[in-house]
């Protein structure tokens, strides 16, 4: 428990000190979930797709070794919120969201297929990334205030409403 809540909290650090530098657009809506029930956090990944997601993420880092400074751009494909980042900064930053979010990579990416665009919650989070830029430059000057962590702790869904009391 303890090691999960470290390891929770070093995701957090890492993906914040990866967007610190950004520059944001304007931010855009997200989800379409205003109206639904809060969801359950289904996607929890099992003990068995967190040691296939730890095997990829050691393969991403293999194939890393020696480009470890090259721009995240040149050295992978589909590059927007890494941009101008050191290729480095990538494998820390998808482990980070699977903890943060509580799924795993196969929840935003085609496993090994890494490339693709074509999965919804690939793009969202691109979406959520820009959105935070936002929502930190306009209310907290530009620190880090507000990271995934706020909102989802864990959990694909964050709830809308607080729990019913009795
Ligand atoms: C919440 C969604 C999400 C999760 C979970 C996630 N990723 Fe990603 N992944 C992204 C996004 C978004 C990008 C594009 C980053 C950018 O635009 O700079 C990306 C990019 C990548 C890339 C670069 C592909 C390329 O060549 O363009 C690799 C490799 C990758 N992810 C591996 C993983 C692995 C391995 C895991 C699990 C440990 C994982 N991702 C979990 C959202 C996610
Ligand atoms: C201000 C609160 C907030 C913050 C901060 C936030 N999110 Fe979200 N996120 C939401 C809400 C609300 C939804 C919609 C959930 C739903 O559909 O039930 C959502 C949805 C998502 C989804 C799509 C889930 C799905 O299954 O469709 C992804 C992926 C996601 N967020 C990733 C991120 C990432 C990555 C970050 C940090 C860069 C982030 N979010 C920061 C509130 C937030």
């Amino acid at each position: 428990m303890i090691k999960r809540i470290a390891f929770i909290l070093i995701s957090l650090l890492l993906v914040v000190s990866g967007i610190r530098q950004f520059s944001f657009s304007t931010a855009t809506s997200v989800g379409s979930g205003a109206q639904s029930p809060p969801a359950p956090a289904q996607s929890t990944p099992t003990p068995d797709t967190r040691a296939e997601d730890a095997q990829a993420i050691a393969e991403i880092k293999k194939r890393l070794a020696g480009h470890e400074d090259e721009p995240a751009e040149t050295f992978f494909k589909n590059i927007e919120i890494l941009k101008g980042k050191k290729a480095s900064r990538l494998p820390a930053m998808m482990s980070a969201l699977t903890g943060l979010l509580g799924v795993g990579c196969s929840y935003c990416h085609v496993t090994n297929e890494w490339d693709r665009e074509d999965k919804p919650t690939k793009q969202t989070a691109r979406k959520m990334f820009r959105m935070i830029g936002t929502i930190n430059k306009d209310n907290f000057e530009g620190k880090n205030a507000v990271s995934c962590w706020t909102c989802h702790r864990g959990n694909p869904h964050p709830p809308i409403q607080a729990p019913a009391t009795k």
